[in-house]
């Protein structure tokens, strides 16, 4: 449904896309995980018609993005990376102006305002100002607006930032349940326990580059092992280091050892030798692989630092 083909950006010397290509089919939900300065939200200011690319070409439903294709616009929603409200009026103000963009009749605006302020359960706060709103009701009004005139596609630029744990949770319901019933979604986190949850393919970007993309399952299989064992650091581990080296590639971390375990390690092997040094289970944890440990394979970076 989205082609992004060949695309390069720069602006002036920073290449902010290098060359990228991508295929993201209807009903999708596609994260673009990446660090600051990956290159996440120039694609996305490239996908509504914000910015040209310098090549390549970008194409929703064979239709080329341009900032005059109307018809290609208003089938994409934008959740913007910083939130794009008036402050100084109430939340149904806000959502009439940014309404009255699109052209639709007085009535069903209204009733589309109400309908999408009760989704993200802010409807009895509807003519407060947004300034009195929280971090979490700012982000949800803002999700808001980006779906008033109900596009098949929603992008959404880091749409957690600045949100509490409980409101980040309420975001991911409503859009997850905005994904089943049909929408496309396109979504930039830096934050690999995002994508983690809520994307069904994933393309992680540095340096504006596409370093690699797939299912979760099929990224990590990327991984050169399966798992890692975490070992608590204290007075008994710190003298049996010499020991883990037998299992494994160890990293000497604040609060505990991470192992890596060679390949032809027995894992019965392994806990027998930690019963037989006086290392007892509950210092041990065995860790499925994740997207941050994929991001430091193949990049010698962290993710977030
Ligand atoms: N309007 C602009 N003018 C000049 N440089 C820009 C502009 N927009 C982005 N850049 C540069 O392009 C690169 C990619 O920026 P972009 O905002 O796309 O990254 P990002 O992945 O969204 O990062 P973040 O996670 O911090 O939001 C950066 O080096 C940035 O400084
Ligand atoms: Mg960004």
């Amino acid at each position: 449904m989205i082609s992004i083909k060949n695309v390069t950006k720069k602006f002036s010397k920073v290449t902010a896309l290098d060359n990228i290509s991508i295929e993201i089919n209807e009903k999708e939900f596609f994260g673009l995980l990446g660090p600051n300065g990956a290159g996440k939200s120039t694609l996305i200011n490239l996908l509504v018609g914000y910015f040209h690319a310098d090549s390549g070409e970008l194409l929703i439903s064979g239709k080329k993005v341009g900032k005059n294709n109307y018809e290609v616009r208003k089938k994409i929603g934008l959740v913007p990376q910083s939130i794009a409200l008036y402050d100084d009026i109430s939340a149904q103000e806000n959502l009439e102006i940014i309404g009255s963009f699109y052209n639709i009749r007085k009535n069903l605006l209204r009733a589309i305002i109400a309908e999408n302020l009760n989704r993200v359960e802010l409807y009895e706060r509807r003519k407060d100002k947004v300034k009195g709103f929280s971090g979490g009701m700012k982000r949800r009004l803002n999700i808001a607006a980006g779906l008033l005139h109900d596009p098949a596609v929603l992008l959404c630029d880091e749409p957690t930032v600045g949100v509490d744990p409980q409101s980040r949770n309420a975001i991911f319901d409503y859009l997850e349940k905005l994904n089943s019933e049909g929408k496309t979604i396109i979504y930039t986190t830096h934050y690999m326990e995002e994508a983690e949850r809520l994307c069904s393919r994933i393309a992680i970007i540095d340096h504006g580059k596409i370093i690699t993309s797939g299912s979760l399952d099929k990224l990590i299989q990327l991984l050169p092992y399966k798992q890692t064992i975490q070992i608590n650091k204290n007075h008994v581990t710190e003298t049996k280091k010499e020991l883990f080296n037998k299992f494994g590639a160890i990293i000497d971390g604040q609060e505990m050892y991470e192992l890596t375990p060679f390949d032809n390690i027995k894992f019965s092997e392994f806990f027998k030798a930690m019963e037989d040094n006086g290392i007892a289970y509950n210092y041990i944890d065995i860790q499925k692989p994740t997207l941050e440990a994929l991001f430091l394979h193949l990049t010698g970076r962290r993710l977030r630092d």
